[in-house]
């Protein structure tokens, strides 16, 4: 396994729009393997392929306390969502930056899982943000583009500032 390097908002790469995963062979295994162990790292509570530049429709979640529940969906959709609720969310690609987002309180979603099985899950709370989150960066969507323009150009520019220091 390894850490693979999470691409920074604003890349431009972190808007593509990700591609069906055709067969889930040991590249995909790999790629979800690096994944899972990137994101307890970092540590984060998701991450999308797309964060490290593998602009596939795979995502890895785990909202439990003590890491045990690794969840992976492989090409993801939301086939029902209802309700609404509003919460703070960060990001592994847009660091420091904490904000309120209002999203659907529950979804109910279809992928596969990593032996290729189709399976469906009803989701709330934080972990219905999470697949949420998680499935706009499929799309090239990254949290804050759900923020007021003002908001966008303020994180923008602090990103700038913080590049500009680190570098
Ligand atoms: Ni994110």
């Amino acid at each position: 396994m390894a850490l693979l390097p999470i691409l920074r908002f604003p890349d431009p790469r972190l808007q593509r729009r990700a591609h069906s995963v055709a067969e889930i062979d040991d590249s995909i295994r790999k790629l979800v393997a690096d994944m899972a162990e990137t994101m307890y790292a970092a540590p984060g509570i998701g991450l999308a392929a797309v964060q490290v530049d593998v602009p596939l429709r795979v995502i890895v979640i785990d909202v439990s306390e003590d890491k045990s529940e690794l969840r992976v969906f492989i090409d993801p959709d939301i086939v029902e969502r209802s309700g609404e609720q509003v919460c703070e969310e960060g990001c592994l690609s847009v660091p420091g930056v904490y904000e309120k987002v209002t999203r659907a309180e529950r979804v109910r979603v279809r992928a596969r899982d990593l032996s290729g099985e189709p399976f469906e899950l009803a989701a709330d709370g934080l972990l219905a943000v999470c697949i949420q989150h998680e499935i706009d960066h499929l799309d090239g969507v990254v949290f804050v583009e759900h923020l007021s323009r003002l908001k966008q150009t303020r994180i923008r520019s602090r990103l700038k500032k913080q590049a500009r220091i680190t570098a």
